[in-house]
């Protein structure tokens, strides 16, 4: 037997004891554990026969006596099945939903099957006969609609996720206190798999201190929030509360269901303590964090400086509070409110900067770069404004010292952890970024998606690869890249 077999074969024997292996089992479990193992199974075959080669796959069956061909496509077909991702798109209630069509159609495009189920407000906006034309499947509404009453359970149990786009402002705080009076609330409750939600409101509502808590309650919990973005509103008004576009959330959705790191969140639903515990991670751990842009004089009134807004490195500084560090957060000039709990230096320049950490460096145990610091300053600045002329003017630029490399260059260095602020090939510089600067761990952005926005998504890169953070908000992400940095800050990682 080739190994490949052999191996799969030993998994899905041990996994099929294991099913069976249940006490007394009721018809509905039975069930279940019956279709748990037809899945097993056939992704297990499926694994086995994807390893082959097409040639070697159809030599083993021209042997046989009757024509393989139908065989083989339909073969071909049901292991394609057994890999194929399955999502519960839910809807609810908002003027949104009509892009909740159009994200359907781009998922089943991915190769993604779509079980569409929604609340009985968002029928008011979009019909089921279109997410039904669309996805192929009949749409879950009532929760009565099933003949045996149980669709809320069986639905997630054959989901790899479920994503709520559009989430209404009421349901998140449905999901946020755990309520279950409609069949997607009470799916939402029962699942097995992870969920993401893709919130949708007008800014005010988003705004409202309930729906922030509820917000931080879902991602406490472990949900994915994709959003909100800021824009124009269906009710005339601009700012945050828009729904990502269909476009994003596809990637998203696609990016989060490749990501191993989703699959932990299925713990974390399991024992909703131990984000809590997670958010403890730096406890005692002095931690520097530069933030902002610089701002380089050229007189007395100009300057060189940069579009960062601070927002990324802040987030960080109250995400290491919230997990029990001591901040020193040395920041350019921002318009943000200091992060609470954690200790501020002002500063203007990169050479300020520069000065400012190489006075605080030896106390850190960790230091972080966010700021995007100016890589050059004018030569001789003048202290008074210049004058303008006809003539062309030309400024000396000298370079700034890399502030980053620096700290990690000296003999006794805190676990660094730097940036990479990119407009392209991001794996490939960042990759390159993090050798150079000899640094553990480098979190990159394309810096058109992260500049001033209050969303954004980071690539890891550490010794053993990298890991994508999907698209969230900067606290978000602040806190799974700070959950990241700790462990490997507890390793001794180098
Ligand atoms: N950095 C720093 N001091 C500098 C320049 C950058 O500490 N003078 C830090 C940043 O805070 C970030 C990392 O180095 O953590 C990478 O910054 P980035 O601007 O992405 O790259 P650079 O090193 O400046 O290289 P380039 O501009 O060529 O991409």
């Amino acid at each position: 037997m080739p190994n490949g077999l052999a191996g799969c074969c030993k998994t899905t024997a041990l996994d099929i004891t294991a099913l069976l292996n249940g006490s007394k089992c009721s018809f509905t479990t039975c069930k279940f554990r019956l279709f748990a193992i037809a899945r097993l199974a056939l992704s297990s075959l499926a694994t086995f026969f994807n390893s082959l080669p097409d040639t070697r796959l159809s030599m083993r069956f021209s042997a046989m006596p009757c024509h393989p061909a139908p065989f083989l496509d339909k073969m071909r077909g049901t292991m394609k099945q057994a890999q194929t991702k399955r999502i519960v798109l839910g809807i609810t209630g908002g003027i949104a939903a009509y892009k909740a069509a159009e994200l359907a159609r781009l998922l089943i495009k991915q190769g993604i099957e779509v079980q569409v189920a929604m609340t009985e407000a968002a029928t008011h906006f979009i019909t089921p006969a279109t997410m039904q034309a669309l996805t192929g499947n009949p749409v879950l509404v009532n929760q009565w609609q099933d003949d045996k009453g149980m669709a809320h359970i069986q639905t997630s149990r054959v989901a790899d996720a479920i994503v709520i786009a559009p989430a209404t402002a009421d349901f998140i705080a449905k999901l946020a206190h755990g309520l279950a009076n409609d069949l997607l609330s009470s799916l939402c409750l029962a699942r097995d798999c992870p969920l993401l939600v893709a919130p949708a409101m007008n800014k005010q509502m988003w705004a409202n201190a309930a729906t922030q808590r509820n917000v931080q309650r879902l991602a406490d919990d472990g949900v994915v929030v994709l959003g909100p973005a800021s824009g124009a509103q269906a009710c005339g008004e601009e700012g945050m509360g828009r729904m990502l576009e269909a476009e994003e959330l596809a990637r998203d959705v696609f990016a989060a269901l490749q990501n191993p790191t989703l699959t932990l969140l299925r713990q974390t639903q399991d024992r909703p303590s131990l984000s809590r515990l997670r958010e403890r991670e730096l406890n005692g751990v002095k931690v520097l964090i530069t933030a902002g842009p610089t701002y380089e004089a050229i007189d007395a009134v100009r300057g060189i400086t940069n579009r960062s807004s601070g927002k990324m490195g802040y987030a960080i500084a109250l995400a290491a509070v919230e997990m029990g560090a001591e901040v020193l957060l040395v920041s350019g000039p921002t318009a943000l409110a200091k992060p609470q709990g954690a200790q501020v230096v002002n500063v203007t320049s990169a050479a300020e900067m520069f000065e400012a950490v190489k006075q605080q460096v030896a106390n850190a145990d960790m230091f972080i770069g966010v700021a995007a610091v100016a890589d050059y300053r004018v030569a001789r600045p003048s202290e008074q404004k210049i004058k303008k002329s006809d003539a062309a003017l030309t400024l000396e630029l000298i370079p700034n010292p890399d502030i980053l490399a620096y700290v990690a260059s000296l003999p006794k260095p805190p676990f660094c952890v730097g940036f990479a602020a990119e407009s392209e090939k991001l794996r490939e510089h960042a990759a390159a970024k993090r050798k150079k600067k000899n640094i553990p761990l480098l979190a990159a952005n394309l810096a058109q998606n992260a500049i001033g926005s209050d969303d954004n998504e980071l690539v890891l890169f550490d010794a053993a690869g990298e890991h994508v953070l999907p698209r969230a908000d900067k606290l978000v992400l602040a806190r799974a890249l700070l959950r990241h940095a700790a462990v490997l800050y507890k390793k001794g990682s180098k």
